[in-house]
């Protein structure tokens, strides 16, 4: 059933890839790529992760929540578990990006590069994944910006956050903008976030290979067991609905 949700687009949605779980994974672990991957993690304020409103997500699978490192200024602070890492495929500028954002929480002028710099990007030299590029290339975008890779390692736990505003995203999806996930290793964990309704949802993440997410929504992931890989392509598309599976919406 499609949920109430206030903007025309949903928070997320099945999107319609095939594509072969173990080799991307493959793929990707042979690479070495993610031996680039860096920590992505945010700011702590008054001792607490920024975007932890601490109402939602006390269910007890996410007591560690309070144990992940957090930035304090450049520092990281001390921690028990870790969280996630990432790591670019694609570039406009140097290959191995710095940081996916531009701007500053405190001067509300932080935005996502993928709605920065919303145009073709190109592959990193340093690396060639040509598995995962004939998916991307089998998805029918005008262009693809920002590919990232999101990989987390026991012990670790995918911190509260949000990447945007979810007002933000829908004028992106308005503009032909996407935002899908790849589905590659789960690590026995989920995606929780929480809907416009704010109930707290989770993905069955076994049945799904590829989906639609707004990641403007506050989300974490529940700890992971194994190594968890998951693959974020953004870019344009010419009919983004198409490619939904929007009787699984919500
Ligand atoms: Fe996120």
């Amino acid at each position: 059933m499609i949920q109430n949700f206030t903007s025309k687009w949903p928070i997320f949605a099945p999107i319609e890839i095939d594509f072969d779980q173990d080799r991307l994974r493959d793929e990707i672990v042979l690479s070495n790529i993610l031996t680039k991957s860096k920590i992505a993690t945010t700011q702590q304020v008054d001792g607490k992760n920024f975007w932890d409103d601490q109402k939602h997500f006390k269910d007890h699978i996410f007591e560690k929540q309070k144990e992940v490192p957090l930035w304090n200024d450049k520092e990281l602070t001390p921690s028990t578990i870790d969280t996630f890492y990432q790591v670019n495929v694609t570039t406009f500028d140097e290959d191995d990006l710095a940081d996916v954002w531009r701007g500053e929480h405190k001067t509300k002028t932080r935005i996502p590069l993928w709605i920065a710099e919303d145009y073709q990007w190109h592959y990193r030299s340093d690396y060639h994944l040509p598995y995962l590029e004939s998916i991307v290339n089998s998805i029918g975008l005008n262009y693809v910006s920002m590919i990232r890779i999101i990989v987390q390692d026991p012990p670790s736990i995918g911190l509260i956050h949000k990447d945007s505003g979810i007002k933000t995203n829908s004028e992106y999806y308005d503009g032909g903008g996407i935002n899908i996930t790849l589905n590659v290793t789960t690590g026995g964990a989920n995606l929780y976030f929480i809907d416009t309704d704010d109930n707290e949802r989770h993905v069955d993440e076994d049945n799904i290979k590829a989906w639609h997410f707004n990641d403007g929504a506050l989300h974490c992931t529940s700890e992971v067991s194994s190594q968890r890989i998951q693959i974020r392509i953004y870019g344009n598309h010419p009919n983004y609905k198409s490619i939904m599976d929007l009787n699984r919406a919500i």
